[in-house]
């Protein structure tokens, strides 16, 4: 049958009908929010290239939290900004730690209300910067993994459920799950940060969290944005590795790597909508250019009609509120 017997218009002629056949729903429930957890300060710091987001005081992060749970998003990524950085990140590991400490008081407070995910990796800890221990501007790939190992263990001490590796050094999920079942945190997941690209849309997170590197780029590590194929065979030594999930990030420029990992491996797939794409989306809605609401909504369906079970966005909270007023 065809036309004039096939009419697609249809089925798009009231909103009611057009509801019925929606074949990809985003839901509060797919949303994951990225918090920013800073030592010594007692109010939220705005984050200039970030409207909207904040570094909080670990006075806030309880309140926050409940926040989150209030509209429905089922769990939270936490990077900490530490008081004091060194050479080799050592106060990522350190049990009074700020994302440590903050895990704990969330964890106490909202027990399993709240899935608390953090992020497992260096740039925010070591004075120049890198995702790893350097040694001559090199980055020492299998010391890092030693030192990733204790932050790791450090998190799912204070509680976290979820750990997620981010810093591109080879083995890590390797080592962290080693580490995990050795102190007896078999139940700790991994979500690996599997095919993270150096990407220039994480420019407003470095400033946010102060992680630019001092010298050099992270391109010895991160990934090769023209690299399908090696984006795969990351995402496939991850999961032998031992990820549970794993993760394509950034996400809006990279739906072609959602949909392949998707279909290819069939596991939880998580797709990272980055501070670029946030701030990109907030400045041209600020300019009156864009409808923020209509925006967001069509990209973040995007992200997951390509096959991502999950999303992490700064754009949580009001995609949560947009949705319950719609209902
Ligand atoms: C740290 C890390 C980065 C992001 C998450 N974890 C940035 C980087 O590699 O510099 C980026 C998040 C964002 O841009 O929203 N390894």
């Amino acid at each position: 049958m065809t036309f004039p017997e096939l009419r697609m218009r249809r089925l798009r002629r009231t909103p009611r009908i057009r509801n019925l056949i929606r074949e990809t729903v985003l839901s509060p429930k797919d949303l994951i929010y990225p918090m920013f957890i800073k030592g010594e300060i007692n109010n939220p710091e705005p984050i200039p290239a970030m409207p909207g987001q904040f570094r909080l005081p670990l006075n806030e992060v309880v309140k926050e939290a409940k926040k989150l749970t209030s509209l429905g998003i089922p769990g939270l990524i936490l990077f900490g900004i530490p008081v004091a950085k060194d050479e080799t990140g050592s106060s990522a590991y350190d049990k009074e730690g700020v994302v440590q400490q903050a895990v704990r008081a969330i964890k106490e407070q909202l027990e399993n209300e709240l899935l608390v995910m953090t992020d497992v990796c260096l740039c925010q800890y070591t004075s120049h910067g890198h995702c790893g221990v350097v040694k001559r501007d090199e980055i020492l790939n299998d010391r890092t993994l030693q030192i990733l190992k204790r932050v790791a263990v450090s998190h799912a001490e204070a509680g976290a459920e979820v750990v997620a590796p981010s810093g591109m050094i080879d083995g890590q999920v390797q080592a962290i799950r080693e580490a995990l079942d050795g102190a007896g945190f078999t139940n700790v997941a991994i979500m690996a940060y599997s095919a993270k690209h150096a990407s220039h849309f994480y420019g407003p997170f470095r400033e946010a969290v102060h992680s630019a590197p001092s010298f050099g780029h992270r391109r010895g590590y991160q990934m090769d944005y023209a690299n399908p194929d090696e984006a795969l065979r990351e995402v496939e030594l991850d999961i032998k590795e031992g990820a549970d999930m794993v993760m394509v990030k950034p996400a809006l420029a990279y739906l072609d790597l959602v949909y392949r990992v998707k279909t290819k491996y069939r596991l939880p797939t998580a797709a990272y909508s980055v501070s670029g794409e946030y701030s990109m989306i907030k400045a041209a809605a600020e300019k009156g250019w864009m409808d923020e609401k209509a925006i967001v909504l069509e990209v973040l369906t995007a992200i997951k009609r390509a096959g991502a079970d999950m999303i992490l966005t700064y754009f949580a909270r009001e995609v949560a509120r947009w949705l319950m007023e719609d209902e």
